[in-house]
């Protein structure tokens, strides 16, 4: 769709993940596939945003829950630790201090018409001072990296926007020559096709239609038996474009099987029940791996915390430095007029 431009070798990745909620397929589809794809491109930071979630003040329990199961998940799903870092953002607290001395580079007006605030306000709720300043800490998540792409949804093309002119501002104010920071490009994923929730509708959690990635076998089976069907005699025909089971068999089948059931379909005497528990079978084994995997992380939830552990390491080296320059440039280096 947009920019999808090719990686250039300098390009570095940088992405948040939000910790919130169950991973679902179209998380999944949309999104979580591709961006671990990029780890075989260039050098790519992903974090996931715990001072984010903050915004929305989540207990203390869920806040810790929610990001180990979310690196968990990512690891399971084939992120490799080895060839991109994944880390959580709070590790690198570094990242508070760039978006503070950010914040002053811009007016408070482009702020309080971020999306997410005057969604907030038009609500009628009293959005935090934190989801104010949201975008500003997103420029500093990237910008600290030296990020100069940045996978997302296209919800974020705002906030990336505002990291881009946070980007402009700073090298126009503070640097004489070189710029210092890259304006950072969004990359934003193709929607091949929507991914289709239980009842057809796009899979979205405030749909309340999603499959999560890992569901229950129970809770996977009771929820693909209540897909609304036609009406179809057992006898006749049954049409596969209009059936929210089939597109989901679309979606997880290899062509062979998706071919060869849609035949089934269009023979007539097949019945949707047999197209759900092909469904089933189809969906248990798309993930049979990534199971596995996370079977065997949540047996050794150590692999996963040392692997985010040497994620901060790395990133926090690449931020200290960052940092180094950034207080240098903006005169938070009062020692250098003693001298
Ligand atoms: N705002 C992003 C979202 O809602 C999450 C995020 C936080 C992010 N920091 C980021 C995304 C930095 C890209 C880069 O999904």
């Amino acid at each position: 769709m947009t920019n999808l431009k090719p990686l250039e070798p300098h390009d570095i990745i940088s992405s948040g993940i939000k910790p919130t909620g169950v991973l679902h397929y179209g998380n999944y589809f949309g999104a979580i596939r591709q961006y671990i794809n990029l780890q075989d491109t260039a050098e790519a930071f992903y974090f996931i945003v715990d001072y984010h979630a903050l915004t929305t003040l989540p207990t203390p329990d869920t806040l810790r829950v929610d990001t180990f199961r979310m690196a968990l998940d990512w690891i399971a799903l084939g992120l490799d630790p080895d060839k991109a870092s994944l880390f959580v953002q709070s590790d690198v607290p570094e990242v508070t201090e760039l978006a503070w001395i950010f914040s002053n580079l811009l007016p408070a007006g482009d702020l309080e018409r971020g999306v997410s605030f005057k969604d907030a306000k038009q609500r009628g709720d009293t959005p935090n001072a934190g989801l104010l300043n949201y975008p500003v800490l997103q420029a500093a998540d990237i910008l600290i990296y030296r990020g100069s792409v940045v996978p997302v949804g296209k919800d974020q093309t705002q906030n990336i926007e505002i990291a881009k002119r946070i980007a402009n501002r700073f090298n126009r104010r503070f640097t004489s020559d070189k710029p210092y920071f890259h304006p950072p490009r969004p990359w934003v994923i193709e929607e091949v096709a929507v991914v289709p929730g239980l009842d057809g509708q796009k899979m979205s959690k405030s749909y309340n239609n999603t499959i999560a990635i890992f569901e229950e076998p129970e809770v996977l089976r009771k929820k693909v038996m209540a897909i609304p069907t036609a009406s179809t005699p057992l006898s006749e025909p049954m049409d596969p474009d209009s059936d929210h089971v089939f597109s989901l068999i679309r979606l997880v089948g290899d062509e062979e099987t998706v071919s060869s059931i849609r035949d089934s379909y269009l023979r007539g005497g097949f019945g949707f029940r047999r197209a759900k528990e092909e469904l089933i079978n189809l969906l248990e084994s798309y993930f049979a791996d990534a199971r596995e995997r996370r079977d065997e992380l949540v047996a050794k939830p150590d692999v996963v915390r040392d692997a985010m552990v040497a994620g901060a390491e790395r990133a926090r080296v690449r931020a200290q430095e960052t940092m180094r320059d950034v207080r240098e440039l903006t005169g938070l280096n009062w020692k250098n007029a003693a001298r």
